[in-house]
């Protein structure tokens, strides 16, 4: 079987190391930043809005299959926020760290059944010939009270998944990979890729969202 290539429309190391570990080996994944490409600045109000913004743009560059992921935690407590500001919830610059205290500060009145949250993945795809997928991956939990655990980054210290009794930060990466949001994006957007590229090795039975060149975007997920 030939192996087929996608570019990932991403400069971050750790999400192509994950990405070529979970996609088929009849797969090839290039990072932009192995083809050279610059990518365009995240200025979306949703998650779908940021990965679609960034997979058409490494797609039209490259002409190769584009997919681009886009996430981020919401806290109902606060409207849904961080949303597409998780990155940088504190300030332009903010440390993880920073964010992570902002959060809790901000929930310091708010009592443990209130404290509720999701992390949302959106996962884009978009086809050179102009089809264009999202796929999308949520994990509820609650937000803790104060950082516990030392792995993962971001929110992992203070988010606790529905069901566990640990937070993200307490577990091993394995374990994270299996709940995660972004993993479950990753399901259904394996099984588009299996569909456009013809290089099928597994069909999870999952789907994602899927439109074609003619039709308008997709509904966004709330943020
Ligand atoms: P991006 O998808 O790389 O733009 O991530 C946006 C931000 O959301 C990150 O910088 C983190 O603050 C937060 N985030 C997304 N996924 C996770 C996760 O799995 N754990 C902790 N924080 C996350």
């Amino acid at each position: 079987m030939s192996t087929r290539r996608i570019v990932l429309a991403t400069t971050n190391p750790g999400k192509i190391a994950e990405l070529r570990r979970l996609l088929p080996p009849c797969i090839e994944v290039v990072s932009a930043g192995e083809l050279g490409l610059s990518l365009p600045p995240e200025t979306g109000e949703t998650f779908a809005e940021n990965a679609l913004i960034k997979a058409r743009a490494a797609a039209r560059a490259s002409g190769l299959v584009a997919l681009a992921d886009d996430s981020g935690l919401e806290v109902d407590a606060l409207g849904g926020r961080p949303g597409v500001h998780s990155a940088r919830y504190a300030g332009e610059h903010a440390s993880d760290e920073e964010n992570v205290q902002r959060l809790l500060a901000e929930l310091a009145s708010v009592s443990p059944e209130r404290r509720t949250a999701r992390f949302r993945a959106v996962i884009a795809l978009v086809h050179p010939d102009g089809q264009e997928a999202l796929a999308e991956g949520v994990v509820e939990g609650t937000i803790v009270d104060r950082p516990q655990g030392q792995s993962g980054f971001g929110y992992d210290p203070i988010f606790r998944p529905l069901g566990h009794d640990r937070t993200f930060a307490e577990m091993t990466t394995d374990e994270k990979n299996r709940l995660s949001h972004r993993a479950r994006a990753l399901e259904h957007a394996v099984v588009i890729l299996d569909q456009w590229l013809r290089c099928s090795t597994s069909d999870t039975g999952l789907r994602g969202e899927h439109r074609g060149p003619d039709e308008s975007p997709a509904t966004s997920p709330a943020t």
